[in-house]
């Protein structure tokens, strides 16, 4: 049975912070933003949002967009790493505000819970609701699986400049318009490691950025290896001598907790992929310099990262590489339009492989391409650290959906804000009744119980 992406919906905040108003507060050159990391600017989240009405307010207008009712949706997932209770789940939240809208009990029939595991989660919930369709659980019904983050990083700290906040939600069905998933191909990797990680009542994480660059590249690139045993075994794709997994993938979108990570990643598999072929003696010649290897032959991370010459020459190596005509053409024809809406967004954590796959429908449709059948790569990345590899093919119908998309449209309005509103927020030194914005037809937090017997009660409200 066919079991996929029917339709995708995103809700992003409306206030933003400007990549150049960032570097000149914290005293950087603006170009390691906008050119180094690729961040233009990053939403940032009102004093009455919370990553429940984010996710929310994606539901909502999945659901009037395809006119759906509760009686539709059999399941809603959210997936998260901004989680504000150790228990209580956070599409238990979302249901109730959906409640208000389509009326108390509509959505009782909906299971779900809440996943973890950083920013690969998402992945896991997607999978696991393909298989729930597959199987012939749903009985016509569909599922949402709900992707939300805030994206927050201590003040003055390297992660800050990649921030952001957002929800993107996907709707999945046995006859979906955009993207049919693959069957069985579906592969993971995961090794216990203090990456990126957030620690019972801290806001936000502690990070081990280098570390953190490195091990997403060696996770994913694992999970790769197995994705491409499972094509091979079952039959679905035919790697021809002198052919790699990824000349069988139309698309590649990545996690990308800033834009460049994408490139960055798509250029060590690449590279990594190219080295068994032919065509890597021809590349060789182009770049002008034999590949670096690291002293340390066990190869860890920590030696990888201290081997200060080797990191310097590896740099100038994918540098090189990237400019070769040859990785040129593989990072512009299946790439770069997943990257234009995270340089505008910032990083969505569990969302941004799915913002990133939305930008690219649109932007790859606006270019003329013809998508019907078009295979899609997923290389998706979660801290602490786990990765999974899966595809996808672009169903017959996907125009139906695509035709319409328009990122600034459905971004809507913005509001720039200032350093001092910026750090206001950040410090959350503004009550919900302070908001910035007075949105309409959304779901916002109103309340958060400080009184012992009800201390961490949400209460949220529909803005008419
Ligand atoms: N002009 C142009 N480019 C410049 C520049 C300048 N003046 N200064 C620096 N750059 C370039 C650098 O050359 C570098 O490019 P390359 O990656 O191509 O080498 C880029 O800008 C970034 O510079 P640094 O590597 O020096 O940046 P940094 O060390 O200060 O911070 C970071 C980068 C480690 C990613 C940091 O932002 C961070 O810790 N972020 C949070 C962790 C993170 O996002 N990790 C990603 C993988 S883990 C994950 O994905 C989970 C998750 O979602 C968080």
């Amino acid at each position: 049975m066919a079991a996929g992406v029917d339709d995708i919906a995103i809700y992003i905040p409306r206030l933003y912070l400007d990549a150049t108003d960032f570097a000149e507060a914290r005293g950087l050159d603006p170009v390691k933003l906008q050119k180094g990391l690729g961040v233009s600017q990053m939403s940032i989240v009102d004093s009455n949002q919370d990553p429940a009405c984010l996710a929310a307010n994606a539901c909502l207008k999945i659901m009037q967009k395809n006119k759906l009712s509760p009686e539709d949706i059999g399941r809603l997932y959210v997936s998260t790493e901004s989680a504000f209770d150790e228990s209580k789940a956070m599409n238990s939240y979302v249901i109730g505000m959906l409640e208000q809208v389509y009326g108390q009990g509509a959505f009782e029939h909906c299971g779900g819970v809440e996943t973890k595991f950083a920013c690969v989660s998402g992945s896991y919930a997607l999978y696991d609701n393909t298989n729930w369709i597959r199987a012939g659980e749903a009985e016509g019904k569909a599922a949402l699986v709900v992707v939300s983050d805030i994206a927050k990083y201590d003040m003055g700290s390297s992660g800050e400049m990649t921030q952001g906040a957002g929800a993107v939600v996907m709707l999945l069905n046995d006859n979906p318009r955009l993207l049919a998933f693959d069957p069985k191909v579906t592969a993971t990797s995961i090794k216990d490691e203090y990456d990126f990680y957030r620690p019972f009542g801290k806001e936000t994480p502690i990070v081990h950025g280098q570390y953190s660059n490195l091990l997403y590249m060696i996770q994913v690139r694992k999970a790769l290896e197995a994705y491409k045993k499972k094509v091979i075994s079952s039959g679905l794709i035919k790697i021809e001598p002198g052919e790699t997994i990824l000349d069988h993938m139309d698309y590649i979108h990545m996690h990308l907790p800033y834009s460049n990570m994408g490139k960055k990643a798509l250029a060590y598999l690449v590279r990594h992929e190219w080295r068994q072929l032919p065509r890597w003696k021809r590349i060789l010649q182009e770049i002008g310099m034999e590949e670096p290897v690291p002293k340390d032959p066990r190869g860890t991370i920590e030696s990888v990262l201290s081997d200060e010459e080797f990191m310097a020459k590896d740099h100038e190596f994918t540098k090189l590489f990237s400019k070769t005509p040859e990785y040129q053409e593989v990072y512009e024809s299946k790439l770069a339009s997943s990257l234009i809406a995270s340089t505008m967004i910032g990083n969505l954590y569990t969302a941004s492989l799915y913002l990133g796959f939305r930008s690219s429908l649109e932007f790859e449709y606006q270019k003329g391409i013809n998508l019907d059948g078009k295979r899609v790569g997923f290389g998706s990345y979660g801290s602490g650290s786990s990765a999974m590899v899966f595809s996808g093919v672009i169903q017959p119908e996907y125009e139906q959906v695509v035709k319409d998309m328009n990122l600034e449209v459905e971004v809507g309005q913005r509001r720039k804000l200032t350093w001092d509103e910026y750090e206001k927020l950040h410090e959350n030194k503004l009550r919900p009744d302070q908001s910035m914005v007075h949105s309409k037809k959304e779901f916002v937090l109103v309340e958060v119980n400080t009184e012992i017997e009800t201390r961490g009660e949400r209460r949220y409200i529909f803005n008419e």
